[in-house]
């Protein structure tokens, strides 16, 4: 059996994601873009593939300067009516397709474009997918004045949490990485986050899960898993 490296699965997942959504784009067509190495990986595959589509909106400053290098025209979400397609990585994907994310901290924008999109794909390699969410540290990203008050909230949850270190996010936050939380029930964690006055936002994506999982397996193979309605 072939083994590969974690950064081999992540470029072999990209690459097929970029081959399957060859056949949804067309000229006119705007994708959002998220953030990571997995994307990184996927926005190479798109600039090799030399597609025609419409542009992309990405995530974070870091996605937008690699879509620049490649040649990709940038977008604005203010500026386009509907976002067909939105790609992106996850640090954790559960059988429900809940998502953690948030590890390269521009989980606040990656939410919004998930959120305005009309597909959202995610793309992992197997050892993204967890029997329960919450092993990987929960980001949040926290208005910078609010740090000590959102601490003493992760607290009174269960939960401890430490400062993300010479981080500032592409919207000048803060983000702190919390463990401990009980992810049992996303949708309630996720609820009970969003109220701490001073989240901006938090890497639990249970509002806005993927359409689609494509997963690189341990052997390279490719599986693609649609989301049912529940
Ligand atoms: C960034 C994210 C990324 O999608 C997540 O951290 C996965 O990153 P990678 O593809 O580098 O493993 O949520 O905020």
């Amino acid at each position: 059996m072939n083994t590969f490296t974690q950064n081999q699965l992540k470029h072999i997942v990209a690459r097929a994601t970029c081959e399957k959504i060859k056949k949804q784009i067309n000229a006119k067509t705007v994708l959002g873009i998220g953030s990571g190495s997995t994307v990184n990986y996927f926005v190479d595959a798109l600039s090799n593939a030399k597609l025609s589509f419409g542009g992309a909106i990405p995530a974070s400053e870091n996605t937008k300067n690699l879509l620049i290098k490649r040649g990709i025209k940038v977008l604005e979400l203010n500026s386009i009516d509907t976002l067909p397609l939105y790609i992106d990585g996850a640090d954790e994907v559960d059988d429900k397709f809940y998502l953690v994310k948030g590890g390269g901290g521009a989980l606040a924008r990656e939410k919004v474009l998930a959120s305005a999109s009309e597909e959202f794909l995610c793309l992992v390699d197997f050892n993204k997918k967890v029997q329960k969410l919450g092993i990987f540290p929960i980001a949040i990203e926290i208005l910078p004045m609010a740090k000590t008050f959102v601490e003493k909230q992760i607290k009174l949850l269960g939960g401890y949490s430490s400062l993300r270190k010479d981080f500032i996010t592409d919207n000048g936050n803060f983000i702190l990485d919390t463990q401990n939380l009980n992810a049992d029930d996303p949708s309630l964690l996720e609820t009970k986050l969003n109220n701490i006055a001073g989240v901006v936002a938090s890497g639990i994506f249970s509002s806005q899960r993927p359409e689609k999982i494509i997963m690189a397996n341990a052997n390279g193979s490719i599986t693609e898993s649609k989301r049912t309605k529940n």
